[in-house]
């Protein structure tokens, strides 16, 4: 461990959730309640996951005022994830895949519509208990993604659970464990600066999975990888898939890893379709 004092709470979350953490425009849908609600029909279902909805999306708009224009990115959008099911979103860019997720982990706010994940109705929590979910229930693999460059791969991965509340000795512990299975056992104390873009990848991969959420949120998780590089992370997240009984929504534009999902979902205008990936065919 660097002598040097651990990073501010406030860096953390500028670095980590710089988009779209705060949520000042909470509860937009005006829902109450937190129970799962009856199952949306509309997407089939995999036969690889065990019949518990992780997340049930029903009615989903999202859109972005600029000026004195609306653009709606998420329309009518429904979804339904099975535990243990690895869905993977694509489509064009533009097309909304990172929207989708941020809303998935209540990063941002749906326009209007409902958000179950993990058992809880995301329109009916209180700002603590959003930050609460974020936390323990929701791994984010981030499109770019925001490690804190001056500290430590472990450091990177022991943050989240310092921010539980958890013991330095077990947070750093844990974060070597998770280091270590992703293949970076050499690179605990590199600097995440001073990482390979494929290390920097696995760093996030762990750091996601460190808290053991009910769902792996991953945007674009080979993107801006070599063809070697980005094989090797998608046969990794098959690996923590299994060993871990992992919940996963991706956003792709690999077809690779598109096609080893139980499910392909696209994005066409605002709302979600079963895929068949073809090579090449991703946009
Ligand atoms: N905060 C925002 N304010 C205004 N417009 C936004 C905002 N966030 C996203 N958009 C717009 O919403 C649309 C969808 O963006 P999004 O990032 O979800 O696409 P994407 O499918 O993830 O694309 P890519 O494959 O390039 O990552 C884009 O047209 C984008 O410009
Ligand atoms: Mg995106």
């Amino acid at each position: 461990m660097p002598a040097r004092t651990f990073m501010p709470l406030a860096m953390y979350h500028d670095c980590v959730a710089a988009e779209s953490w705060s949520r000042n425009a909470m509860n937009p849908t005006g829902n109450s309640g937190s129970q799962m609600p009856a199952p949306v029909h509309g997407c089939s279902e995999s036969r690889h996951a065990a019949g518990r909805a992780v997340v049930e999306v029903n009615k989903l708009r999202k859109s972005f005022r600029s000026g004195t224009s609306e653009l709606v990115v998420l329309d009518q959008l429904s979804l339904r994830v099975l535990e243990g099911e690895i869905v993977a979103i694509v489509g064009p860019s533009g097309a909304g895949k990172s929207t989708l997720l941020h809303v998935l982990a209540a990063l941002d706010t749906p326009t209007s519509g409902t958000v179950y994940c993990a058992g809880r109705d995301l329109g009916a929590l209180a700002d603590a208990e959003l930050a609460e979910f974020r936390n323990r229930q929701v791994g984010f693999v981030w499109q770019r993604h925001h490690l804190l460059a001056d500290f430590s791969a472990e450091e990177n991965v022991a943050m989240p659970l310092l921010l539980r509340g958890i013991s330095r000795a077990e947070a750093f512990g844990t974060a070597r464990d998770w280091l270590n299975e992703v293949g970076l056992g050499a690179r605990l104390h590199h600097r995440a600066g001073e990482l390979s873009g494929g290390e920097q990848h696995r760093v996030a991969i762990a750091r996601a999975l460190a808290g053991r959420p009910s769902l792996l949120l991953a945007d674009e998780p080979t993107g801006d990888l070599d063809a070697q590089n980005a094989e090797a992370i998608v046969s990794l997240l098959e690996r923590l898939h299994h060993a871990h009984r992992l919940t996963t929504v991706l956003a792709t534009h690999n077809p690779h890893l598109a096609r080893r999902s139980h499910r392909v979902l696209k994005l066409d205008r605002g709302v979600l379709v079963p895929s068949a990936v073809a090579e090449g065919e991703l946009g």
